[in-house]
């Protein structure tokens, strides 16, 4: 059923409905999905505990909402089309019956594998379509799928599999990443050193590369495939049951494994997709976010499926071979909605207009960006020169915890404000309050964004250890969810994200906590002590600025930061490697030892005439020496 918006009067009638009787609201935009039993209490929920609780004693499957649904009218359409990293490769499609296949006989090689309802299985792969298909046939049997980024370290693999004591790895033999060919089943090998939980890894031959098989664990995929039917019955899930584990990056210790659950997350992200983007049967839609994260589960893989939309899928990234490959895939597949991330829009902004111009981009009818605040430069770049002056910008706010977008313009019905993510979707409970906690009330107001109440998609719990998700979420304000990010209503009740309120940085669109950072740097050898913050960066939107005290005199200082820059490639991923390292003396801490760390964002900033008061510090001359030092 088409559950889109159809005017800018019917969602303000749609959102204060939402709001007036949520339960009846969604239970009304659950009611067209393939239930094996209906629910039985639309919403049961305490932001205390916190405990929340969507279509409880409803029965289903995912996959078959995703794939088995649409077999009989769209069986023949494609869902997917995947452009490979060479443009000169040959690309594959697949319709929606021979994705339910692929689908179908994964979910029996797992289950060959002995896997089986509830067990957690690791994906490490590069985006390829058997990436999408593991998501789906692990969803399929009732495994609970947590997909690592494949640009994470050996160490950041091997501690979310540890986390979440997955039974399974599937992975590839390498990836294709523009030029480069970079490895994957070594990595794997180095993780699985301290991981005893796993029984079995699954390798894709995709690059063909020597690799090492450990006899009695690994197999090849292309081969156990071969075994396993092609027939395999949705396995029957509460609507509560964990559907996925993903990592994310806090304001303090490692990345916690934010739960997903199964009905509400198939709601909220099919609802969202058709109204944000107003997705039009026959559409071709590209989102580029990596499968790895959030964005790519629920709008590469779940919503668009849920939908029945036809998506492309691409491996690799915009400049290879050059810097119009988006603009050339755009055209080669008549993509009508494209989605992707502002530090992509900004790095191809650089290379001039030589590249967009070559191409015609006239399928193009919606276009979206994610993850991080749009400077308006870029968004004005992004309207007049990809969009022609004629495609709305949907620019969506949501966190890997959301689950789904929350604040976003529908495309083409919400009037658009250049940088501003505009109005919640209904059933968003938006508040924005003020450092004590009081709702600030009215427009024009600046604040920290809050949600008072639940929306489907929810995070449940972090993996594990719930305490910690009522820490970090639902204790700072009591009674309501804080997302970490500051935000403005103006006059008009448009919303701006301003940025991270924790220390949580955004980097290329990429989420890190400082403190992970800190403690990949205090891994080398000479470090003694560490501060990471962020500062603006014209291309990441911020970049990450380390201050390190060392135990000794390093007279090779350029040797020093690419050491320092090589351990936390090892402990993170190359996506956390510092931009800007000081070797400083001292951190400027006050007396009980904690570092004023927006003292550190001054200086990183370039803005040290207005320090602020420096009296509470333990050694306040300090401050001269780093400002003096400044990158
Ligand atoms: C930021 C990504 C401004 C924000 C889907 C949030 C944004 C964090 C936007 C979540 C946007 C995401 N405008 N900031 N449109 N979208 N953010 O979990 O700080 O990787 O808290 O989810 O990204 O990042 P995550």
């Amino acid at each position: 059923m088409d559950t889109r918006i159809p005017s800018l009067e019917k969602y303000q009638e749609e959102f204060e409905r939402s709001l007036a009787s949520p339960e009846a609201f969604w239970a009304e935009k659950a009611e067209h999905f393939s239930w094996k039993k209906k629910w039985d209490q639309v919403l049961s929920w305490n932001f205390e505990e916190p405990h929340i609780e969507w279509f409880a004693g409803g029965k289903l499957n995912i996959t078959e909402n995703c794939l088995d649904r649409h077999l009989e009218k769209r069986g023949d359409q494609v869902a997917y089309y995947w452009e490979p990293n060479d443009p000169a490769a040959a690309g594959k499609s697949y319709t929606y019956k021979e994705l339910h296949r692929e689908v179908c006989a994964c979910a029996n090689m797992l289950k060959g594998l002995g896997a089986k309802k509830g067990d957690r299985i690791c994906i490490y792969m590069p985006m390829v379509p058997e990436l999408t298909i593991a998501v789906l046939a692990c969803a399929r049997i009732g495994a609970i799928h947590s997909v690592v980024f494949a640009g994470f370290s050996a160490a950041s693999l091997a501690s979310r599999i540890q986390d979440c004591d997955s039974m399974l790895v599937l992975t590839s033999d390498g990836a294709y990443r523009g030029p480069k060919s970079i490895a994957i089943k070594s990595v794997v090998d180095e993780a699985l050193e301290i991981c005893p939980s796993v029984q079995k890894v699954l390798v894709l031959k995709h690059t063909n590369v020597p690799i090492e098989m450990v006899e009695g664990r690994d197999l090849y995929w292309q081969e156990e495939i071969q075994k396993s039917s092609a027939d395999c019955p949705a396995e029957p899930m509460d609507a509560e049951d964990m559907l996925f584990i993903l990592y994310t990056s806090g304001s303090t210790g490692k990345p916690k494994g934010v739960v997903h659950t199964t009905a509400g997350y198939m709601v909220y992200t099919e609802y969202t997709f058709r109204n944000v983007f107003q997705y039009q049967e026959g559409e071709v839609y590209w989102c580029t976010a990596d499968i790895g994260w959030i964005t790519g589960h629920s709008y590469m893989v779940y919503g668009p499926l849920l939908a029945g939309a036809t998506s492309v899928l691409f491996e690799g990234i915009p400049t290879f071979p050059d810097a119009g490959r988006f603009w050339q895939i755009i055209d080669k597949y008549h993509v009508n909605i494209f989605y992707t991330a502002p530090t992509a829009i900004r790095s191809l902004q650089l290379f001039g207009l030589d590249f967009p111009t070559q191409y015609s981009l006239s399928s193009l009818r919606v276009l979206g960006t994610v993850g991080e605040p749009i400077n308006e430069e870029a968004w004005h770049w992004y309207h007049q020169h990809i969009g022609k002056g004629n495609c709305p910008i949907v620019d969506t706010w949501w966190q890997t915890e959301t689950g789904g977008i929350m604040i976003s313009p529908l495309a083409g019905i919400t009037p658009l404000k250049p940088a501003f993510a505009t109005l919640p979707l209904p059933g968003v409970q938006l508040v924005i309050v003020d450092q004590e906690g009081k709702v600030l009330l009215g427009n024009g107001v600046e604040g920290n964004l809050c949600i008072q109440f639940p929306w489907p998609s929810m995070i449940r719990t972090t993996y594990g250890d719930h305490e910690r998700c009522k820490q970090n979420y639902f204790s700072t304000y009591p009674g309501l969810y804080f997302t970490g990010d500051g935000c403005k209503r103006d006059e008009d009740g448009y919303y701006r994200i301003t940025g991270r309120v924790d220390d949580v940085i955004n980097v290329s669109g990429h989420r890190l906590g400082t403190a992970e950072i800190e403690n990949a740097i205090n891994q080398h050898a000479d470090v003694v002590e560490s501060a990471v913050v962020g500062y603006p960066h014209e291309i990441k939107g911020q970049g990450i600025y380390a201050y390190v005290i060392c135990s000794k005199k390093n007279d090779d200082l350029a040797m020093l930061r690419l050491e320092i820059m090589a351990t936390v490639q090892k402990m993170i991923g190359s996506i956390a490697k510092p931009d800007k390292i000081q070797i400083v003396s001292g951190l400027p801490k006050t007396r009980s030892g904690k570092i004023m760390r927006r003292i550190l964002r001054k200086v990183a900033e370039g803005d040290v005439s207005n320090i602020g008061d420096i009296s509470t510090l333990l050694d306040p001359a300090i401050v001269d020496e780093i400002k003096a030092g400044a990158i």
